[in-house]
């Protein structure tokens, strides 16, 4: 059985998305929810589904990245994942993390990279007239949103949209891309998947 630790900042539906799938035959068990902030929405879900959960609050390090991390990782390591799903976890990671659980990282982007790196992707994606937007799992590496894709879901950009509208319709393909990989990946299989 494939142990899998979801690090959050916000809502958590993805992490929901994530936990609800690891059930019956599913290869993989969510064994911790963590956060970087004690308000997320999120930990709550995970308790309410009785899944063990930690808050490592980066706000004490004061931009000392590499003590937060290193309290990160320390945390991470006491409830022994194989795997990491980053799911709304808004730290941006630097090397020296990354480098810790390469291969054994995933990350939700809300754009079919390598399209719009960073934030505000909605915004960017009606901006530049696009007439399909989506998502994007990928493995983490050093370079922010670059790692080898593990799957992706379009949708179409419609007249009228707003940022909040698109992010509605990419937040459903979310929840059904995310789980879909995690399902391959906690099998040992990366082959890509395409909704
Ligand atoms: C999602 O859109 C995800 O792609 C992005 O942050 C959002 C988190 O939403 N990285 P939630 O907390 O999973 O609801």
């Amino acid at each position: 059985m494939m142990r899998v630790a979801i690090l959050i900042s916000g809502g958590g539906s993805n992490m929901v998305a994530l936990a609800r799938s690891m059930t019956g035959d599913h290869p993989g068990r969510a064994v911790l929810v963590l956060s970087n902030t004690d308000d997320a929405g999120g930990l709550a879900r995970a308790e309410d589904m009785g899944i063990e959960t930690a808050v490592v609050d980066h706000r004490p390090y004061k931009g000392d990245r590499a003590a937060f991390e290193d309290a990160l990782h320390d945390r991470i390591v006491a409830s022994a994942p194989d795997l990491i799903c980053l799911a709304g976890f808004m730290r941006v990671l630097t090397e020296g993390f990354v480098s810790r659980w390469q291969g054994r990282m995933l990350n939700i982007h809300p754009s079919l990279l390598p399209k719009y790196r960073g934030l505000h992707t909605h915004a960017r994606a009606i901006e530049a007239g696009e007439s399909e937007h989506g998502c994007t799992v990928h493995e983490v590496t050093p370079a922010l949103d670059d790692g080898p894709i593990l799957g992706q879901a379009r949708v179409p950009v419609l007249p009228g949209d707003t940022p909040g509208t698109l992010a509605a319709r990419v937040l459903e393909q979310e929840h059904r891309l995310y789980p879909a990989v995690l399902r391959r990946v906690a099998s040992g299989d990366k082959t890509r998947i395409d909704l």
